[in-house]
């Protein structure tokens, strides 16, 4: 079964994209990550790719059709079969979701339809998990259609809040259980 190529597009930190970086060279994902993407000179996942020796492009977004039109070109440049949204804060272009329709895929720090939608990213995501009280919160990743957060449900997984948690302490935790859900979501794919 050929391997299957990965682009990964991100917007910070990259812990995600090092948890399909790592599992693609241990063999558990059947993919190789051959191009990493953002919109940000100075997001640390572009230095994450270099570190492991994969193309990284930031591409700047203050055009944004032409960054779209670029991001494109680059993952057809590469053959990607598989595009990542890994902890990524741009909606991604019309024409690449035509182009890659179904093989796009994101993480999302909640249980959508909970929690979700313009707004909802990063510690927002947990601020109003806990301002809501609700006791149970989560990891979907989804298929990327063009609303935001709306895509075909692939994967979830719950994460209890506990009482004394704060921001930090369950960003941490839900963290975790995203970059477990997103490598099982890709060696589901990948097969
Ligand atoms: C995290 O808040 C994560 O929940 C979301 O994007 C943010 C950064 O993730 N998916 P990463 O460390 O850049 O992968």
């Amino acid at each position: 079964m050929s391997v299957k190529r990965i682009g990964v597009l991100v917007s910070g930190g990259g812990t995600n994209l090092q948890a399909i970086i790592d599992a693609t060279l241990k063999g558990d994902i059947n993919g190789e990550v051959v191009i990493v993407i953002s919109n940000r000179k100075d997001a640390y996942g572009l230095e994450r790719a270099r570190i492991k020796g994969i193309r990284s492009e930031f591409v700047d977004y203050s055009d944004v059709d032409a960054y779209n039109k670029r991001v494109l070109e680059l993952l057809i440049e590469e053959k990607v079969d598989l595009v990542v949204l890994a902890g990524y804060l741009k909606v991604v272009g019309k024409d690449i979701i035509g182009t890659y329709e179904d093989r796009i895929i994101n993480i999302h720090p909640s249980l959508i339809p909970s929690f979700c939608g313009k707004g909802y990213y990063g510690e927002r995501v947990h601020k109003a998990v806990l301002d809501k009280g609700v006791k149970v919160t989560g990891v979907t990743v989804h298929f990327v259609d063009e609303g935001t957060d709306t895509g075909k449900i692939i994967l979830q997984e719950a994460v209890e809040v506990l009482d004394d948690d704060t921001i930090e302490s369950l960003q941490k935790r839900v963290l975790e259980i995203e970059h477990k859900l997103l490598v099982k979501a890709l060696r589901m794919l990948c097969k």
